[in-house]
């Protein structure tokens, strides 16, 4: 059994298979290349951040640390996924209670799949007046987008994959890998 913290090609998570496909250096330029942009475009300015449970938390956390400006970060929770496909029905969970009124906003998301679920928190926060909305997303599966909104700060755009690790779950195990992993088929 391979332990979330040795780098391993291959991983098991329940009862598939799954291959690296991104090591956690090269998770960390894309978040510090994020970072610096972030920093960038703010400076002088005093945004919140807000992530998307479960999936953000550890994107959203490191994110936050290499950000060199003052900022608040909170957390909303939506869910529509299930096991390995969206169902397209979502439903906010805890969330939008702190005063966003006025406020630089900027939606921290793991990964933008069919984007249902942002469109939703965009929906949402649009009632809550913010002074302004952003998205960042670590990573972006664009076949599969079937919204209009657009994403300020994409990581990564990747193909239809099903990925696990760096927060990102496969029926709530697997989100404490530190490397991303995809599901290994028996075709490769
Ligand atoms: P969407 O509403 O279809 O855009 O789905 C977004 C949510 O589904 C993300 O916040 C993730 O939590 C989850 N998700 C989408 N793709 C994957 C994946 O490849 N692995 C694990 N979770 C995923
Ligand atoms: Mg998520």
């Amino acid at each position: 059994m391979v332990k979330p913290n040795e780098q391993s090609n291959r991983i098991r998570v329940r009862d598939k298979f799954f291959r690296l496909y991104l090591n956690r250096e090269k998770i960390d330029e894309i978040v510090s290349a994020i970072a610096g942009r972030v920093t960038r475009d703010y400076t002088g300015k005093d945004p919140i951040l807000l992530g998307i449970l479960n999936g953000a938390f550890i994107f959203a956390s490191d994110l936050v640390r290499k950000l060199n400006i003052p900022c608040e970060i909170s957390f909303v929770k939506y869910s529509s996924y299930h096991g390995m496909e969206s169902n397209g029905k979502i439903s906010r969970l805890i969330g939008l209670n702190e005063t966003l009124r006025g406020r630089d906003v900027i939606i921290v998301e793991d990964i933008v799949d069919t984007g249902h679920t942002m469109a939703k928190l965009l929906d949402d926060l649009k009632q809550c007046e913010p002074a302004s909305i952003r998205i960042a997303c670590f990573c972006f599966k664009k076949q599969a987008f079937r919204e209009n909104f657009t994403i300020d700060y994409c990581g990564l755009e990747i193909p239809n994959l099903f990925i696990v690790g760096y927060g990102l779950d496969y029926d709530g195990a697997g989100r404490n890998f530190p490397d991303i992993y995809q599901l290994d088929t028996p075709n490769g």
